[in-house]
């Protein structure tokens, strides 16, 4: 047991707290200190004087007498302003900590003490299309959640819901039989055939037919369809790995379970929802009418589970793999990623659910995010109004962060410059999205991003290999904080302590952006110490390991968060 200065701090409060005033689990509300000298100020007194009917002051002052030095735990402790506690730490206690977590693969970053399983459902390209900014978003915002609650020691089993089902497939391989195409040549050929197709669909009402009669087919499993269909899958799947590749996230073919997973699950689903009564047939389809959602005109929404050709639409496929999630994985937290065009579906498909029954304790939660736009504000596009190609994107802001790397530092081998190219390229892009509150929209600049100043992926991988880099200078390793003289020691001691609390906000809100926050407060943290803290040149030998082993905690916590965003840090930079 590691556990930080803060919640040690926490839980000897709260225990005064009980011992002087008899009331049980009173959260102290530790907040950073507003006074220098001072690491923290608890507020708990504000709330529970009122409670008691004494002054918050009285209540902060017994409370304080009562602390002491919290075992060793504190330097000082001073009542303040109505009855305001600021703390200071012991600069032992601090560099115990430090030291632990140093020596520790976690870095002082407990487990979860319970546990869960949980889905997210991110991602989720459609097949036989080109994957848009959206996906994108989604995979890169998803592939951060499903790490850092993974770090936390909770079961990830990632979802990646294929759009690989309904009636556009009837279309395709209706118009590959009638073409005689057994195999798509590649992710082009696929771009041709689905242009091709429905032309043919709008225009020629005879093929239309077909392609309804092909998707019954389809949906029925006839071998010869199923086995076009899966050409197309396969064609979609090598594009998307490449991307996937390229972004260097951590989703797999075995992540997939796509729209057409849940096929032999619909009717079933749907026959539930009739007999709860949650959905009803209506005009020859059947639906889940509902007064609490109205469409964008102010009528009641409907969501369609069958439709009247007695086909299954999206509605359906996702309540069927949402009973999946509950019954067959044993999900105790349901998360989805989509923009926020989405959130209504799922809303809809959350209180379907619900009413049917077949929602226990589960938390479910739609992740959305807002629009990507380009620098003029609008969505974002190609000069001529076209859809960005992600691969073009991706490897234009590796051929842009090449240009940084390159004037920063020409004197490393080409080689290793392409490298650092891509790892900070990606890395932008990435922490672009991350770093914006995903409920904003996101304006998407390169410049912004590849900019060596500010709350950028370049600045934090440039604050973390110079931190590490120092250990290599000093050709020497050291693993024990000792000397915590100065306050801006002190004060990088504590934000590094806080790395814990801000993961679990993150699992919490699912909001990575509060992890960029603080990582870009960290390498800030570090910026002022190592212009107040001269390492390599310190003062004396103590001294000088202390704040060796300090860059490197630093350097390990900056290089587990960036991790943990799904950022790649170069060796050199
Ligand atoms: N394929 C969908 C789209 O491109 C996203 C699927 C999201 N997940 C889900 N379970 N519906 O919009």
């Amino acid at each position: 047991m590691n556990p930080a200065p803060n919640h040690a701090l926490s839980s000897t409060l709260a225990a005064a707290i009980e011992r002087v005033t008899g009331r049980t689990e009173v959260d102290p509300l530790l907040t950073v200190a507003r006074q220098p000298g001072f690491d923290l100020q608890a507020n708990f007194a504000m709330k529970l004087g009122k409670q008691l009917g004494e002054t918050p002051r009285d209540v902060a002052a017994r409370v304080t007498e009562k602390l002491g030095d919290a075992g060793g735990l504190l330097a000082s402790a001073e009542v303040s302003g109505p009855g305001f506690v600021n703390l200071a730490f012991s600069p032992a206690a601090l560099a115990a900590w430090a030291t632990r977590a140093l020596a520790d693969a976690r870095l002082g970053v407990p487990l979860a003490t319970t546990p869960q399983t949980i889905t997210v459902d991110y991602s989720a390209p459609n097949v036989a299309k080109e994957m848009h900014v959206g996906h994108l978003r989604s995979t890169v915002i998803g592939d951060a959640i499903v790490r850092t609650l993974e770090f936390a020691g909770h079961t990830l089993i990632r979802m990646n819901h294929l759009g690989d089902w309904g009636t556009q497939f009837g279309m395709l391989t209706q118009h590959m039989l009638d073409t005689n195409t057994q195999h798509v040549t590649d992710f082009e050929a696929l771009g041709t055939l689905y242009r091709d197709a429905k032309q043919r669909f709008d225009e020629d009402a005879a093929f239309a037919d077909s392609a309804r009669r092909r998707v019954v087919a389809l949906q029925a499993g006839d071998p010869a369809t199923i086995a076009l269909w899966q050409d197309l899958v396969d064609v979609s799947l090598a594009h998307i790995n490449h991307l996937y590749a390229q972004l260097d996230v951590t989703l797999t073919d075995e992540d997939v379970t796509g729209e057409s997973f849940y096929n032999d699950r619909l009717a079933g689903t749907v026959a539930l929802l009739l007999e709860a009564g949650v959905a009803v047939e209506s005009e020859g389809a059947v639906a889940v009418f509902s007064e609490q959602f109205k469409n964008p005109d102010g009528s009641p929404a409907v969501l369609i589970v069958r439709k009247t050709d007695g086909g299954f639409g999206y509605g359906a496929t996702d309540l069927a793999s949402l009973r999946y999630r509950i019954d067959d994985l044993h999900a105790d937290r349901l998360i989805y990623i989509t923009d926020a065009r989405q959130s209504q579906h799922f809303q809809m498909v959350f209180a379907a659910a619900r009413r049917a029954g077949w929602v226990g304790e589960q938390r479910i939660e739609h992740i959305w995010f807002g629009t990507m736009l380009g620098e003029d504000g609008k969505p974002f596009k190609t000069r001529s109004g076209g859809t960005i190609r992600l691969s073009d994107l991706l490897d234009d802001a590796v051929v842009r962060a090449r240009a940084v790397v390159d004037a920063k530092s020409p004197e490393l081998p080409e080689e290793e410059r392409a490298a650092i190219a891509n790892a900070v390229g990606i890395g932008a892009v990435k922490y672009a999205d991350l770093s914006t509150s995903r409920q904003r929209d996101l304006l998407f600049s390169f410049d912004r991003m590849l900019a060596l100043d500010g709350n950028t992926a370049p600045y934090l991988l440039y604050a973390c290999v110079r931190a590490e880099s120092i250990g290599t200078r000093a050709g020497e390793t050291s693993d024990a904080v000792t000397v915590l003289a100065e306050p801006q020691e002190r004060s990088l001691v504590v934000k590094l302590s806080a790395f814990a609390d801000v993961l679990d906000e993150v699992e919490e809100s699912l909001e990575p952006h509060r992890l960029c926050t603080y990582l870009y407060e960290l390498a800030g943290a570090y910026t002022t110490f190592y212009d107040a803290c001269p390492v390599l040149k310190a003062p004396d030998e103590e001294t000088r390991r202390s704040r060796l082993a300090l860059c490197a905690l630093t350097a390990k916590t900056l290089k587990s968060g960036l991790g943990l965003l799904g950022i790649t840090v170069p060796a050199r930079m």
